[in-house]
């Protein structure tokens, strides 16, 4: 189980109260039923953040979703928002203010080498099947925001001669390698947005819910061009459905709304339509791959799958 799967499972009651006291404090409540669009303009709250919001409350059943553009009222059933442990959810408590425009929360520097350990772990159960799942595309990796590295150390150590190359920020970098890197795996501290090299293989993991769609897709485009004609790019992440769950999806957008700017989860059609948008051919179900068209000509070709 992924960590904020667990955290939803044990505290979604929790969470429900945080965003619908969130709601209450910044006039949401009081304003229903209506449109995400009319509800932001008119109090003032960042568009997107509010969506998360008001989309995982409605997953809960506590809203009420209907119509295009849809519109959000009252359930009946409304979340307890009393005696609700917001010390076991840091940063959630400025939702509010988050929602009016607040900087995104940020996690205290000392957490970083926690947080990255627990990655690793999930990393690293979650890898050898991604890779067999890929099949053999090449013997060289770049992994696009690689933390650790535990998938570039499974891409390694399933394929003979195969070499990785982790880019990630210097203090990502610097835990890294006073870790010691894996043989195999070399780090390298690099703005993602500047990536560059020559790869068969490139992995972007839990990295696009960091940011909003356009420079998402940015990043899918840097990605593309690292790849060699036939080359492989890989996208891992969390993913909604189109009914806006699971839940540990549609809180973790939430999540998503308090700690970055423009973050958010997507769902895999828009994860495609950026694949085709740099110039790949889209591939499979999740994880989502990408393969660099080989010709020219094959750009008639290009179909979804999956
Ligand atoms: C959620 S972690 C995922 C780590 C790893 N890929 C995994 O799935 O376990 C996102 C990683 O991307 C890195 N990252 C995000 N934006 C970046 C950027 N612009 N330049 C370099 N690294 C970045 C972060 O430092 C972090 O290590």
């Amino acid at each position: 189980m992924d960590i904020f799967e667990a955290v939803v499972a044990a505290h979604r009651p929790a969470l429900c109260g945080m965003a619908w006291a969130a709601l209450g404090r910044v006039g949401v409540l009081a304003a229903l039923p209506e449109t995400a669009e009319v509800l932001a303009s008119s109090l003032g709250l960042v568009p997107h953040k509010l969506v998360a919001v008001l989309e995982a409350l409605a997953f809960e059943g506590a809203l009420v979703r209907t119509g295009t553009p849809a519109r959000y009222a009252r359930a009946g059933a409304e979340p307890a928002t009393a005696g609700v442990d917001t010390a076991s959810l840091p940063g959630w408590a400025s939702l509010a203010e988050i929602l009016c425009g607040a900087p995104p929360a940020s996690a205290p520097p000392e957490t970083l080498s926690a947080y990255h350990t627990h990655l690793t772990g999930i990393a690293a159960a979650k890898a050898p099947a991604l890779w067999d799942a890929i099949g053999a595309h090449g013997a060289r990796l770049v992994d696009l925001g690689g933390g650790l590295g535990a998938y570039a150390a499974a891409f390694v150590a399933r394929r003979p001669g195969a070499s990785a190359r982790v880019l990630d920020t210097p203090e990502v970098v610097a835990l890294a390698v006073q870790r010691g890197a894996p043989v195999g795996v070399c780090f390298a501290a690099a703005d993602l947005f500047e990536a560059s090299g020559e790869a068969d293989v490139v992995l972007l993991a839990n990295v696009l819910h960091l940011y909003g769609p356009e420079q998402a897709a940015q990043l899918v485009a840097q990605a593309a061009t690292l790849l060699v004609d036939g080359g492989v790019l890989v996208v891992e992440d969390l993913a909604l459905d189109g009914a806006g769950g699971p839940a540990h999806a549609a809180w973790f957008n939430v999540n998503m709304a308090v700690f970055t700017e423009g973050g958010r989860v997507y769902q895999s059609d828009e994860v495609r339509a950026w694949l085709r948008a740099a110039g790949l051919v889209a591939e499979g179900d999740g994880p989502w791959t990408g393969r660099v068209m080989d010709s020219p000509w094959c750009a008639q070709d290009v179909e979804l799958k999956g």
